[in-house]
């Protein structure tokens, strides 16, 4: 099978990684790509704006299947335009991808399937936000209904925070419409399953980690870190999970003529009152699938395809025993704006049971291998438990140097 992937992340690189591990793989191409995915395929330069541009290169190189990783060229229609060719694409179409891409449509398609939420209110004016946030009396959590880089959500904790808040995101673009949200207290865990546009399967549970510093404190970033599977998530947990937090919105979906297909991913916290749904996107996460790949048998490109064209088997996909734990390298100055062309030395290219490096902002540089981003590289340690994974991917992060080189020490730790 010739592929063809689309993104340029630490994300990508997993994929490539795991796609031409199967045994129908043929071919890779990658629309950017990264230094990582170059050593699986063949990295094109192509910007990432026309789609129609992409429909040719794959016509022309014999595309069998095409994967999107990204949330942008899903929320911008890539794969209507893949779909109008003919060539199979894994990843939603633009009416799907809403779930993601419009928070306050996700609560819709919630409401309508009864999946279990936080009450959320959607106002189109911070004025009227504000005003309703006033009167209420209650904490509100504040976001921002369209795509913004994660950096669409304040959880504030008192009223001139609140309505600090609301005007903030309400000056975004993504917060031309904003969503006051129920603060719901509970621990989070990341649900993602493949998706045919009616059945799914569940992947390995993942629970990343947003914040720069120790313990979860300091500013937001892309994620610094993840672990799986989770173990306080008992097979009739994720059941419950899969069937009353995310089949029914795929089964609204479908409904409505918008089937999804692709990796429908749910934020879940586990509250008291059992696991509700925060949010779905509608995507692998990045650094999600660095932990979450490694962990899965069988062969995932033909899955991949099975789901584009609407023809899921689960039994295809096997979970391999054992832990992931996936440390992220910054590089200086990250998440702000990070410091490029740093020297990396320490990264052999380390592929076995107990160790992977996944690149993400790297480049080949006049001296080598470089920082060209601000989350470097992922370092994904495997092992029979939780600690042995840890101990290994932090074994090997200690031995990636560069200058500037910052990381989170805890992920992973009980
Ligand atoms: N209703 C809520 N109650 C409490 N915390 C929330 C709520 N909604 C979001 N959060 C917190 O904010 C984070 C980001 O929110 P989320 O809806 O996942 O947006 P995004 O991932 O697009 O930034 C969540 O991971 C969670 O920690
Ligand atoms: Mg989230």
């Amino acid at each position: 099978m010739n592929v063809l992937l689309i993104g340029s992340g630490g994300r990508e690189h997993a994929l490539a990684w795991k796609i031409a591990q199967s045994p129908r793989f043929t071919r890779l191409l990658i629309v950017p790509g990264n230094t990582g995915t170059g050593s699986h395929g063949q990295n094109v330069p192509f910007p990432l704006s026309d789609p129609e541009a992409l429909v040719d290169l794959a016509q022309r190189e014999h595309i069998d299947l095409i994967v999107v990783g990204p949330d942008n060229p899903l929320a911008d229609g890539f794969v209507d335009h893949f779909e109008a060719a003919g060539i199979p694409a894994f990843g939603p179409t633009a009416a799907a991808a809403r779930i993601e891409s419009s928070k306050s449509f996700a609560k819709e398609i919630m409401a309508a399937s009864g999946v279990p939420t936080a009450e959320t209110h959607v106002f189109d004016s911070p004025g009227e936000a504000a005003a309703f946030a006033r009167e209420s009396g209650k904490l509100w959590v504040v976001k921002a209904d369209g795509l913004a880089l994660g950096k669409g959500v304040i959880v504030p904790d008192d009223l001139p925070s609140t309505l600090a808040a609301i005007k903030k995101l309400g000056a975004t673009r993504a917060g031309s419409r904003l969503l006051l949200e129920e603060r719901l207290q509970g621990r989070e865990i990341s649900v993602l399953a493949l998706c045919d546009g009616k059945r799914m399967v569940a992947l390995p549970v993942a629970r990343d980690h947003k914040r720069l510093g120790e313990g979860d404190t300091g500013p937001n970033t892309g994620g610094m870190g993840v672990i799986a599977p989770v173990d306080e998530v008992t097979p009739a947990l994720l059941e419950q999970i899969l069937t009353r937090c995310m089949q029914p919105a795929v089964d609204e979906l479908a409904a409505r003529g918008t089937p999804f297909r692709g990796v429908l991913y749910a934020g879940i916290m586990l509250t008291s009152d059992g696991p509700r749904t925060i949010e779905f996107n509608a995507r692998f996460g990045d650094p999600e699938a660095q932990a979450i790949l490694p962990l899965i048998e069988g062969d995932f490109l033909d899955v991949l395809y099975d789901c584009a064209v609407g023809n899921l088997n689960p039994d295809k996909l096997r979970r391999r025993r054992g832990y992931a734990v996936c440390v992220v390298l910054c590089a200086a100055g990250y998440p702000g704006r990070p410091r490029r062309g740093d020297p990396i030395r320490g990264v052999e290219a380390i592929d076995d049971n107990e160790v992977i490096v996944f690149h993400a902002g790297t480049a080949i540089g006049p001296q080598g291998l470089c920082t060209s981003g601000g989350r470097v590289l992922g370092v994904t340690g495997l092992g029979p438990t939780l600690a042995k994974a840890r101990a290994n991917a932090y074994q090997f992060a200690e031995r990636i140097k560069f200058e500037g080189k910052h990381y989170r020490t805890d992920i992973g730790k009980e």
